[in-house]
């Protein structure tokens, strides 16, 4: 069976979704695994090293037409026009509802496991890489935001006069959020957080920062571990409520996000009038709309003093953890997918009969 690594082509990407050592243990396994000349360049994994753990190095078309296709972001409608018909894709779709990559991977009769589908249960965690990259996310947005803030973070004292720790606080305490907060921890900031999902007041807690507590007369656990969308008077209640804690803040670090819907605004530009010049806003929700409405994607922003940092790609600034990271939950997918014979060869097992591949598989009846 081929596994094909086609090089990541969208602007600003460095990811790969297969690294050497990875290579090696899919290989071990009886797998084929072809690899784009140049693929891993972007997270400093060079061919030869992938030659030395007994890939081939391939062109980009003979990558996409192998039995299994897996890369980091989605393919272009190209992409899927090279692939083998009945072939299996595996990355991220990175759409809700059936596009126009959906449709030419579908109509080929390619089967598309979307990473982003994989269900939040204990057993898919080693295959997440919603929350492998999300962790990296929130541990790279804490470091630019300490890299552009020109005050410590830590409380210093030294004979050359002292300085208060720095102020974060972090919204949204999903996967990224809680990175966040170790990090910002780590580096000796006084943390507060806050989400609305009640659930996360003791992780909070448990990372030594303080949960911010707003009444906002709804609660926000939706499906599957997930928020919900506040109603629009909750939603103006806990802008209201939270702005006083936020124009405090040193730091904000947002990562407040709904799947599939727009970020909500929790960071109103009359909060960033408030703060203090030279503090430090990095929205990582820049990407689906903001969380604040003065960021910007993949660009930073001063605004009345603020640096708003809006990257939409954490990950990719630190490719070659998030690649191994990346590459290990692809390993973990495929070996629920395969079955070995006698002689070694492997078999696509029935992807509709494990829960995992049978919620991650984009079908035109599922799309919304
Ligand atoms: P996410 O990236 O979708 O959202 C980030 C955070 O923003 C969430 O905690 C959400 O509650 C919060 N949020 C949304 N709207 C907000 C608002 N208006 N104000 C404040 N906060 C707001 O979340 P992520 O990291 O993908 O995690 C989602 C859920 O999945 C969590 O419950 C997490 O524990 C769970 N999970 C389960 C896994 C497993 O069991 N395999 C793996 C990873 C996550």
């Amino acid at each position: 069976m081929k596994l094909g690594i086609p090089k990541e082509t969208l602007t600003g990407e460095a990811r790969v979704a297969i690294t050497p050592e990875i290579a090696k243990s899919l290989i071990g396994k009886g797998f084929e695994v072809c690899v784009e000349r140049g693929a891993g360049e972007g997270a400093h994994y060079h061919d030869d090293t992938y030659a030395e753990a007994g890939v081939t190095l391939v062109d980009r078309a003979e990558a996409l037409a192998c039995d299994i296709v897996a890369k980091v972001r989605r393919p272009t409608v190209e992409d899927a026009a090279q692939m083998r018909e009945g072939a299996v894709f595996i990355g991220m779709l990175e759409t809700c509802g059936e596009d126009e990559v959906a449709s030419a991977l579908l109509a080929r009769g390619i089967t598309v496991l979307a990473l982003e589908r994989i269900p939040r249960i204990s057993r898919a965690q080693s295959m997440d890489v919603l929350s492998s990259q999300a962790n990296i996310g929130g541990y790279r947005a804490v470091i630019e935001a300490a890299a552009r803030y020109e005050r410590f973070l830590p409380m210093m004292m030294t004979a050359a006069g002292s300085a208060k720790p720095a102020r974060v606080v972090v919204l949204g305490v999903g996967v990224a959020g809680l990175q966040a907060i170790a990090t910002a921890r780590r580096l000796g900031a006084e943390v507060y957080a806050y989400d609305i999902r009640p659930e996360t007041r003791e992780q909070i807690e448990s990372l030594g920062a303080k949960p911010i507590d707003l009444d906002i007369g709804e609660e926000g656990s939706g499906e599957g571990g997930y928020a919900r969308e506040l109603s629009d008077e909750a939603k103006a209640r806990q802008q209201q409520l939270l702005a006083d804690e936020l124009a405090r803040a040193h730091i904000i670090i947002t990562t407040a996000q709904i799947p599939c819907r727009p970020a909500p605004q929790l960071v109103a530009p009359e909060v960033v009038e408030r703060m203090r010049e030279g503090s430090v806003i990095v929205d990582m929700a820049a990407g689906s709309g903001g969380n604040c409405p003065l960021s910007k994607p993949d660009e930073i922003v001063t605004e009345h003093g603020v640096i708003i940092v809006g990257h939409t790609n954490y990950p990719s600034m630190m490719a070659t953890d998030a690649s191994a990271f990346f590459a290990r939950n692809i390993a973990n997918l495929l070996g629920i997918m395969v079955d070995k014979g006698e002689d070694g060869s492997l078999s696509l097992k029935d992807l509709d009969a494990d829960e995992i591949t049978a919620a991650a598989q984009f079908k035109p009846q599922t799309s919304e």
